[in-house]
């Protein structure tokens, strides 16, 4: 079967929300979608302004990583953000689109979980990678741009990812709507985004959070670098920590910028 097109039309029609993603940008090639929506940011563009590509040619990851895909096989987008809230809490758009993309592919019916803390896991490897930027003017937030790389149908991984990377081709044998796909997003993170604002923080998600989460209630190591340590994880709390019982019964909450946490048996 042909696959449907993929373009800013396309795109558009998809997408009912009342602001994210109510104006798509789309090219066929750009060096990174964040780059780009950083440029509609300074240029004035609307709060859910949203960059698609086909290809990338300089895609980012985190820690300064590049993020390739080759055209036809992902969404690679980015929604822009101009938020009230002060800049700290910021980093928390990330888990709310995290969880927002695993709602998405559940849509489409594929049984998605999230590894803490943003990582969206289909059969414990990783489907997706999140890149949130912020531009802070005089302590304020100027724009927040948050890009996303699901790996949609993409047919085959380099080696050295096989074994922590997947798309939802290769775990189900089927393609899958990249329109659709952004068009779920687009809808789960605006429902998500209004209710991160109402409480400034994760508490009404919280639960739908730790619903989806891998290891909830599974043993994990807390690779803290001074002392790891084991215990339960129990889910996030409000500000996005994950909540761990260690095996003496005390609890502590770990922040994903200092640590980082694994199955015992696995990756996630
Ligand atoms: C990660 O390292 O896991 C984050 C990867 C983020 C990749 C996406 S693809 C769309 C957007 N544009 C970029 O240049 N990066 C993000």
């Amino acid at each position: 079967m042909a696959e449907m097109r993929f373009d800013r039309e396309t795109i558009s029609n998809a997408v009912h929300t009342k602001w994210a993603g109510k104006t798509v940008h789309f090219a066929e090639e750009v060096n990174s979608t964040n780059e780009w929506a950083k440029t509609l940011g300074k240029e004035g563009a609307a709060h859910g302004t949203l960059a698609v590509a086909e290809y990338q040619s300089a895609g980012k990851g985190r820690l300064g990583r590049r993020w390739t895909a080759p055209a036809g096989s992902s969404v690679m987008m980015t929604i822009l953000l101009r938020p009230d809230f002060e800049p700290q809490y910021a980093p928390m758009l990330t888990v709310v689109m995290g969880l927002s993309v695993a709602q998405a592919a559940q849509r489409m019916g594929v049984d998605t979980s999230i590894k803490w803390p943003n990582d969206v896991v289909v059969s414990r490897k990783k489907i997706c990678g999140i890149l949130t930027e912020m531009s802070v003017e005089e302590g304020n937030i100027r724009y927040v741009v948050i890009g996303v790389g699901i790996n949609v149908n993409l047919d085959t991984l380099p080696d050295e990812l096989a074994d922590k990377a997947t798309s939802l081709y290769l775990e189900t044998g089927k393609t899958y709507d990249r329109n659709e796909m952004v068009a779920y997003v687009m809808e789960c993170f605006e429902e998500n985004y209004e209710r991160f604002v109402k409480s400034g923080d994760l508490a009404l998600l919280q639960e739908d959070y730790n619903r989806m989460l891998a290891n909830c209630g599974q043993p994990v190591r807390v690779l803290d670098p001074l002392s790891p340590y084991e215990g339960i994880a129990r889910g996030i709390d409000q500000k996005g920590e994950l909540v761990v019982e260690k095996t003496d019964g005390t609890v502590v909450c770990v922040s994903a910028g200092e640590v980082s946490v694994r199955g015992l048996y696995s990756y996630v």
